[in-house]
C-alpha cells in the first residue's frame, strides 16, 4: 500500500521523506500522481485544515482506477506568546510576500519585546485518511524563542528566526537529522508512525 502525502512544500516534503522512510510503503507526494488540487484551507484550527487537505486528495484520487494510497496531510505553523499566538493557522500566510518578507514582519512587530518575553512553539497537526474514510489525528509541538535576527540556512519558513535555548542555535542551523528529531512534525509524525505500520499491515 502506498502513502501520499498531501503536500506541495518543497520543505515539508524533505522533510516527510525521511521521517517516513522507515515505513514498508511507497511514500508518493502529488507531483508523483500529477496531482494538483486547489485546496482553501479556511478552517478555523490545524485539525481542521489538515483534514480540508486529506480529504481533498481522497477526492481528487477517488476517481483513478487501481489507486488507493493511504492520505497524510499535516497543517503547522507557528505561535508566539508576545502576540497572543499569532500567526498560528495563518503562518504561511501571515503576509504576502516571501519567507523572508514574514520573516521581516515578525521582527518589526516584536520590536519593543524583551527577549524573556518572545516566546514561541511551533505546532504541527496530521491528519491521516484510510481509503475508506476513517480520520486519524497526531499532534506534535516543539518550544523556542523568537531571535532578534534571523541565522541559519536550513530548513524553511520562520526556522531562521526559532532559536532553541537547548541547542544554543536557530532550526536553521541545525543539522538536517537534528530538526527531523525535535521538531514539531518530527514529533507528530512519530506519534503516528505506530498507527501508520498497522494501517499499512492491514491495507488501510
Ligand atoms: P501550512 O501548514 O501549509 O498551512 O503552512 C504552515 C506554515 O507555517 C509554513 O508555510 C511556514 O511558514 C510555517 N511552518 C510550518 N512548519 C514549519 C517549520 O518546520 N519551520 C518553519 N516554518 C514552519
Amino acid at each position: 500500500m502506498d502513502l501520499l502525502v498531501a503536500t506541495h512544500n518543497p520543505g515539508k516534503m524533505r522533510e516527510f521523506r525521511a521521517l517516513l522512510a522507515s515505513l514498508p510503503a511507497q511514500i508518493l507526494f502529488p507531483p508523483d500522481l500529477g496531482l494538483m488540487v486547489e485546496v482553501v484551507e479556511d478552517g478555523a484550527t490545524y485539525v481542521e485544515n489538515a483534514r480540508i487537505k486529506a480529504e481533498a486528495y481522497v477526492r481528487a484520487i477517488g476517481g483513478r482506477d487501481g489507486i488507493a494510497p493511504l492520505v497524510l496531510a499535516d497543517d503547522s505553523g507557528l505561535e508566539v506568546d508576545a502576540l497572543g499566538g499569532a500567526p498560528g493557522i495563518h503562518s504561511a500566510r501571515y503576509t504576502s510576500g516571501s519567507d523572508t518578507d514574514r520573516l521581516s514582519a515578525l521582527l518589526a512587530r516584536l520590536e519593543e519585546v524583551p527577549w524573556e518575553r518572545r516566546t514561541a512553539r511551533f505546532r504541527c497537526v496530521v491528519v491521516i485518511v484510510t481509503p475508506r474514510g476513517d480520520l486519524h489525528i497526531a499532534e506534535g509541538s516543539c518550544e523556542g524563542v523568537i531571535a532578534t535576527e534571523p541565522a541559519g540556512e536550513g530548513g524553511f519558513g520562520y526556522d531562521p528566526l526559532f532559536y532553541l535555548p537547548e541547542f544554543g542555535c536557530t532550526m536553521a542551523e541545525l543539522p538536517v537529522r537534528a530538526k527531523n528529531q525535535i521538531s514539531h512534525r518530527a514529533r507528530a509524525v512519530r506519534a503516528a508512525l505506530p498507527l501508520l505500520r498497522r494501517l499499512l499491515a492491514a491495507g488501510g
